[in-house]
């Protein structure tokens, strides 16, 4: 049997210009996951969240540009994956608004960033709700839509994204509560591997700091920002520690294990740090050179970014069109003639039946559950390795009974066994 594919998904927003740090601690590691075997990727451009940030439509169009540019010289391969602006696709925003209306406000006051920007206001004594847009509050929807509309099982994110991944759930389990089994659940995927980068003072390297190494500068500039380094007094020949190093940190990024002895011991034997920043300068080179080159060659052609970008976006529409086209439907936005009236009366009759549902998580595992006819949960299986376990598992249910279910599934929060026997037999009479 074909191992089941497993979608990753994650955006990058699109304000700033890529530093070291973004390369090292997402760029980078991302690139190379997409190549894994039994995955499908989609990258995209969260263009429609730096509105959200950023006011200014040249810095959007640049950083869009720069961004996507970046990646592709990193190696990732549109060919292989789903790599697209999220503006060029139209059924997100249309997702969003079906989502907007499943969601609670109150789940939205909850989120980090606009709390935050409220008890900034209160310690500052201002309106609560000075300088916060519709779109910040809304944030975490948008953000769902691009994840839910796909079905993506995994979202690799940062720590301060856990949050909006749970609130995603939120959404597309309401959602698939309300109008049927649409949605699969992702889940936030933190990489606690992944190395955060020091940057040139020593603290994390970040734009909010200051203290960045731009990823594709012209190389003159890459020695200047290395050689501005913080280190300490030290003279040449006298012996160094690598801990709390950000040099030497840096340096262990791009580096391979032989490498970084060897340097290890140079600080142990007094490399004056002008030589330790030299030999960094000349690490990074060796792998950011050849990608700066191709890098310089696709912000000089935007017009084939364009390209790339308009073909991506074809590609993640092939899902996304039917798919809005089943929700729009799910929700009752529907072509008035599509339903017979002679129908309608065998549709409400089949739809008042409790039903099961099989479905896989995000654990890769197989599950099924019972629910009644308005939707609302029965029974709640354990993890099946197979749809065919599962499916045996259904089939002895509807047989013989929740008495020969065993360890295969429970009764759901305030469930009776009763209620549960009724439904079966409703099932067995249907
Ligand atoms: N909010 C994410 C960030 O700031 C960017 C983002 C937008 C995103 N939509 C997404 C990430 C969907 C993962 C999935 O980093």
């Amino acid at each position: 049997m074909n191992a089941p594919v497993v979608r990753y998904l994650t955006g990058i927003t699109t304000t700033g210009t890529p530093h070291l740090g973004n390369y090292v601690g997402a760029i980078r590691p991302t690139v190379q996951a997409s190549r894994r075997p039994g995955t499908q990727n989609f990258y995209f451009l969260a263009d429609y969240h730096a509105l959200i940030k950023c006011d200014e439509p040249a810095r959007i169009q640049r950083s869009t540009l720069e961004i996507a540019a970046c990646w592709l010289a990193a190696g990732l391969d549109p060919e292989h994956v789903y790599f697209y602006r999220q503006s060029d696709i139209p059924e997100i925003p249309e997702l969003t608004w079906l989502l907007t209306c499943v969601t609670g406000k109150g789940l939205l006051n909850r989120a980090h960033a606009y709390k935050a920007q409220v008890d900034k206001n209160n310690a500052a004594g201002v309106d609560p709700d000075f300088d916060v847009t519709a779109g910040l509050f809304m944030y975490p929807v948008l953000m769902a839509a691009d994840i839910i509309m796909f079905n993506a099982h995994k979202v690799p994110v940062g720590r301060d994204q856990v949050q909006h991944l749970e609130m995603a759930r939120d959404m597309a389990s309401s959602f698939n509560h309300l109008y049927g089994e649409h949605f699969t659940l992702p889940e936030a995927q933190v990489d606690e591997a992944v190395a955060t980068l020091p940057g040139l003072d020593g603290r994390k390297m970040s734009k909010s700091y200051d203290n960045v190494i731009a990823l594709f500068g012209p190389r003159e500039q890459m020695r200047k920002q290395i050689f501005s380094i913080v280190t300490d007094s030290r003279a040449p020949g006298e012996p160094k520690e690598v801990e709390g190093s950000a040099l030497f940190q840096i340096y262990q990024a791009f580096a391979d294990e032989g490498e970084t002895q060897a340097l290890r011991k140079a600080y142990a034997e007094g490399i004056a740090w002008s030589d330790a920043k030299q030999l960094l300068f000349e690490r990074i080179d060796r792998e950011i050179a050849p990608m700066r080159e191709r890098y310089d060659a696709l912000v000089a052609n935007p017009a084939e970014l364009e390209r790339i970008l308009k073909a991506g976006a074809k590609k993640a529409r092939a899902i996304a069109t039917p798919f809005m086209a089943t929700l729009r439907h799910a929700v009752g936005l529907r072509n008035l003639a599509d339903q017979p009236a002679s129908s309608k009366g065998k549709a409400r009759a089949r739809s008042a039946l409790p039903s099961f549902k099989q479905y896989r998580e995000a654990d890769g595992k197989h599950y099924f559950k019972l629910v009644d006819a308005g939707g609302a949960l029965l029974l709640q299986s354990a993890a099946f390795d197979s749809p065919q376990d599962a499916g045996r598992a259904v089939a002895r249910l509807k047989q013989d009974g929740l008495a020969a279910a065993g360890d295969a599934a429970r009764l759901a929060e305030g469930v009776s066994e009763a209620q549960v026997g009724a439904a079966l037999a409703q099932l067995a009479a249907g």
